[in-house]
């Protein structure tokens, strides 16, 4: 049973490549990482409109304010600034945050 470990990191490593090949591209993973981390709270489209966001008061980001193109460091910025996030914040890299912001983004686009 000593070989278990090393095959389980080795399944791991696997999981890994597939998920981080480039057929899965930068804008879908950032879909992705906003659907599992924060649409709980934002809402899918990003209005908020979940009965979590309703409870806990959550504010939408599909607005004109995170519309703009250089404000990836600035919603970065206000995510890391909320004791509320502190659970989804340990979860979540800058990296996964810059492909979330693109699709804050591009939800903010589509209102
Ligand atoms: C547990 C619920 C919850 C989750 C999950 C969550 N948020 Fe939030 N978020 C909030 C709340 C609540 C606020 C407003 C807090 C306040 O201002 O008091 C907020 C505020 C924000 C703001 C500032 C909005 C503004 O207009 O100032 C940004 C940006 C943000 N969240 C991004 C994210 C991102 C990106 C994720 C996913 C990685 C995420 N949040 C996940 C609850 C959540």
């Amino acid at each position: 049973m000593r070989r278990f470990p090393s095959l389980l990191w080795m399944g791991l490593g696997v999981a890994g490549l597939l998920i981080f090949t480039p057929a899965s591209g930068f804008a879908d993973s950032g879909s992705e990482l906003y659907t599992a981390n924060c649409a709980k709270c934002h809402g899918a489209d990003g209005h908020a409109d979940t009965p979590v966001g309703k409870a806990m008061k959550v504010p939408p980001l599909a607005t004109p304010k995170w519309a703009a193109d250089d404000d990836t460091d600035a919603l970065i910025a206000a995510f890391h600034a909320n004791p509320k996030h502190k659970a989804v914040a340990s979860k979540v890299t800058d990296d996964d945050l810059r492909a979330i912001a693109v699709h804050v983004r591009a939800l903010a686009a589509a209102k």
